[in-house]
Parts: structure tokens; C-alpha cells; sequence
């Protein structure tokens, strides 16, 4: 299996899970990235700044994505108690990764201000220039509102920024953006979806990063990670279905690289609770009926984000597909039987291994004997793939001894 996926287009469709909230899918970080990538240009930022310049602008404000009020009020223009919380997160999130440690920094200072009044201390052009331009290019977004016709908004949001020029902004970078704001069209791509598509390919198409495998299992530990951290009781559960699903894969003959494809699919599966407020992830009682047809979302939100990746096809089947059923009754999509994959069904097994074996707010985890009866009996519903099943159990402490926590005999 061939490889061959840019990692702008990786990060243009993650950046969409990260501001996931009830209105379901928006894209401030698609714009965010476009408005810093024209001051980059407007101000000759050579290539490879450029790029990690946009990569750190799809990226800004990983570190709110896990939690729902945190980002609600970023895109909601609701009063935020500390603005710095997000940041530090964010450069937390991605340090130590030989991926994306690059971008840490700039992350961290995205709402640093150029008077030096943040708790950073730092001021001027002791701020990384990305930090800088991000925190502008994040700012005028904000500002956007997509009610009113955009040119009209030309001059309010103009002014708005100059404002703060040299207290919040470098003010060379102001008059970058000033100078590539005087085009018409900079503010009708902006107000243009289907520009996004045209700007993205674009840029893949002169010579941009392309990722192997390896590369890609650690963009999908971070996303992991901010996936289980919505929750406490969920604090390894990604990691548990990828360990699960690659073992079971590779009993089941799959190569290395499909193993670790699987692996992939694991950690994704639930890239789509980004959409399930905290609260009801969370709740110790019963869910309404209305509860649980948002939790049931994440799936649909799983598949529409993987979707985005160019060479994700099959990735994105394994891991959205594992609600759906042998009987045909699953959600969101109630995949016929015949068209439900081995790896689709391997990540279903995982998942509710998974989710037996950990503690959930209305229950604690469950001990191996009764999550194996309760597994068995799914499987003779036609609920889960009965020979998965089987061979899961076969497998005896196998499985236990490869998993990321500790789970109680
Ligand atoms: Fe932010
Ligand atoms: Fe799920
Ligand atoms: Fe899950």
C-alpha cells in the first residue's frame, strides 16, 4: 500500500475537529490560515516559514478542542476568562513531536500582545513573527461576520485592527495586511466557500510535505489525545482500540503497513466526539433520548472529517463504520452487511472491548469473564463479527498485557 498524503491537506481537514461545537462543522482555521499565509506572502516570508506559518494557523487553537465552553466562547465572541490557557495547551500538545514541534512556539504565543503585556512577558519581535502574524490574521477572522454583505465590513474591520496597532499588533504587519486587504478580492475569497478548496490545492501543489505512515500514526496520537481528554473516563480509550484493533489485525494476516493503518483508523474513531459537549460525555444518569442522538453524532463527524484526507478512503471506513452492525440496524450510515469490511468490523470489536473494559460515569470497568458473555452475546445478535470475537478471546491475556493503561483484573 502506497503512501501519499500532503500534509497540508492532513491538517485542513483536522483543523475542522477542532472547532467542532453544536453548529457542527465551520472554519475558522481555514480562514485564519488563508488571511496569515496572504500577510506571510504580503510581507515575503520565504517557503518553508511560509509553510510552517500555516500549518501553525490551522493548528492555533488545538489545545481549546477538547474543551466545549473553552471553544464555544473563542468563536462565539463570548468573554473568555484566560486566553493564555488555550495557548499553553496547544504548545504542550505538540512539543515534543518530531511532527509538528515547529509549531509549538508560535502556538503558544498566538494572543501574545506586541506591547509585551502578556504573561509571557515577551514583547516586540522577541515573539516568534508566525505568533504574530497568527494572532492578526486570528483577530480580523473574528471580526468576519458572515450575516452582512463583505464589503460593506471592509472599513469596520480595517479600522477595528489599526486600532491596536503597536499594542496588540506589529504594526508593520498591520500595514502588511492593510496593503493585501486593498484587493476586492481578499475579501470575497473570504466570504467564497468553495475558494478554501482552490487556496488549499494551491499550495500542495508546489512541493508541499507529504507524510509516511510513521509520520502519520503521530499527527494521530495528538488528535488522539485530544479526543480522550473530553472526558475522563475516555483518558486512554483511543489508544486502547488502535492497540486492540492492530493486534487483532495482524492475527488476522494484515501486513505491517495495514497494522499500522489500523492503528491509524484507531486513534480516529471518535474524532467526531469533538462534537458531544463535555456534559453529556460525562453524565453519571441516564441519557435522554435527545442526549443520545448527539453522542451517536460522532460517528457521521468521524467519516466526514477522515473523508477530507485525499488517500484516506480506507481509513476512514475503519474507523467511522465501528457503530454499524451485521444485522444492518447500525449508525449513522446502517451499512448493508455485505459491504461492511474486516477492518471496519476488527474496530467495532475493539471498541466495545474498549468501552467494557474502562470506567464509564454510570458504571464501573468491567471484570474480562463478564465483558467476554457480553461480547459472545453481541456477536449471536449479529451485533459484532462473531469470529472476531473469538479470536479476540483466544488470544487469552495477549491483549491485556498490550494495552496503553492499566485496567483492574
Ligand atoms: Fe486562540
Ligand atoms: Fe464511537
Ligand atoms: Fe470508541
Amino acid at each position: 500500500m502506497i503512501f501519499n498524503i500532503y500534509l497540508t491537506n492532513l491538517l485542513k481537514a483536522f483543523s475542522l475537529a477542532l472547532e467542532l461545537t453544536d453548529g457542527g462543522l465551520s472554519r475558522h482555521h481555514w480562514r485564519t490560515a488563508m488571511v496569515a499565509d496572504r500577510i506571510g506572502g504580503q510581507i515575503g516570508l520565504a517557503q518553508g516559514p511560509r509553510q510552517n506559518l500555516l500549518y501553525a494557523a490551522l493548528l492555533h487553537d488545538i489545545g481549546a478542542a477538547s474543551r466545549w465552553d473553552e471553544k464555544n466562547s473563542l468563536y462565539s465572541h463570548k468573554p473568555i476568562t484566560d486566553l493564555y490557557w488555550h495557548a499553553e495547551e496547544g504548545y504542550r500538545l505538540l512539543v515534543d513531536s518530531p511532527l509538528f514541534k515547529a509549531l509549538a512556539k508560535p502556538i503558544r504565543h498566538h494572543h501574545d500582545r506586541w506591547d509585551g503585556s502578556s504573561p509571557s512577558g515577551l514583547a516586540g519581535k522577541d515573539l516568534p513573527l508566525a505568533a504574530r502574524i497568527i494572532n492578526l490574521a486570528d483577530t480580523f477572522e473574528v471580526l468576519i461576520n458572515d450575516g452582512r454583505y463583505i464589503l460593506d465590513q471592509r472599513e469596520d474591520i480595517l479600522a477595528a485592527i489599526v486600532r491596536h496597532s503597536g499594542s496588540q499588533f506589529d504594526p508593520d504587519l498591520v500595514e502588511a495586511l492593510g496593503e493585501a486587504a486593498y484587493k476586492d478580492s481578499f475579501w470575497f475569497d473570504l466570504a467564497t466557500p468553495h475558494y478554501f478548496d482552490h487556496f488549499f490545492h494551491s499550495l500542495q501543489s508546489h512541493g508541499q510535505v507529504r507524510l509516511n505512515i510513521d509520520g502519520l500514526l503521530g499527527a494521530a496520537e495528538i488528535f488522539a489525545t485530544i479526543v480522550d481528554r473530553t472526558s475522563r473516563f475516555t483518558a486512554t480509550h483511543s489508544r486502547t482500540v488502535a492497540a486492540v484493533a492492530s493486534f487483532l489485525a495482524g492475527v488476522k494476516g494484515y501486513s505491517d503497513t495495514e497494522t499500522k493503518i489500523m492503528r491509524v483508523a484507531g486513534l480516529l474513531h471518535d474524532l467526531g466526539k469533538l462534537t458531544v459537549p463535555n456534559q453529556i460525555l460525562e453524565k453519571p444518569g441516564k441519557l435522554t433520548p435527545r442526549e443520545f442522538t448527539v453522542i451517536k453524532q460522532h460517528a457521521y463527524y468521524t467519516h466526514r472529517i477522515l473523508t477530507q484526507v485525499d488517500g484516506f478512503e480506507l481509513i476512514a471506513e475503519w474507523a467511522a463504520f465501528h457503530h454499524e452492525t451485521l444485522d444492518g440496524t447500525g449508525y449513522p450510515f446502517r451499512i448493508p452487511p455485505a459491504n461492511l469490511r474486516l477492518g471496519c468490523r476488527i474496530v467495532a470489536v475493539a471498541d466495545v472491548y474498549a468501552a467494557l473494559r474502562e470506567d464509564r460515569p454510570y458504571r464501573p470497568s468491567m471484570p474480562l469473564s463478564d465483558v467476554e458473555k457480553i461480547m459472545l452475546d453481541m456477536a449471536a445478535a449479529r451485533r459484532l463479527d462473531a469470529d472476531i470475537v473469538h479470536t479476540l478471546f483466544a488470544a487469552g491475556d495477549t491483549v491485556e498485557e498490550i494495552l496503553p493503561g492499566t485496567c483492574p483484573a
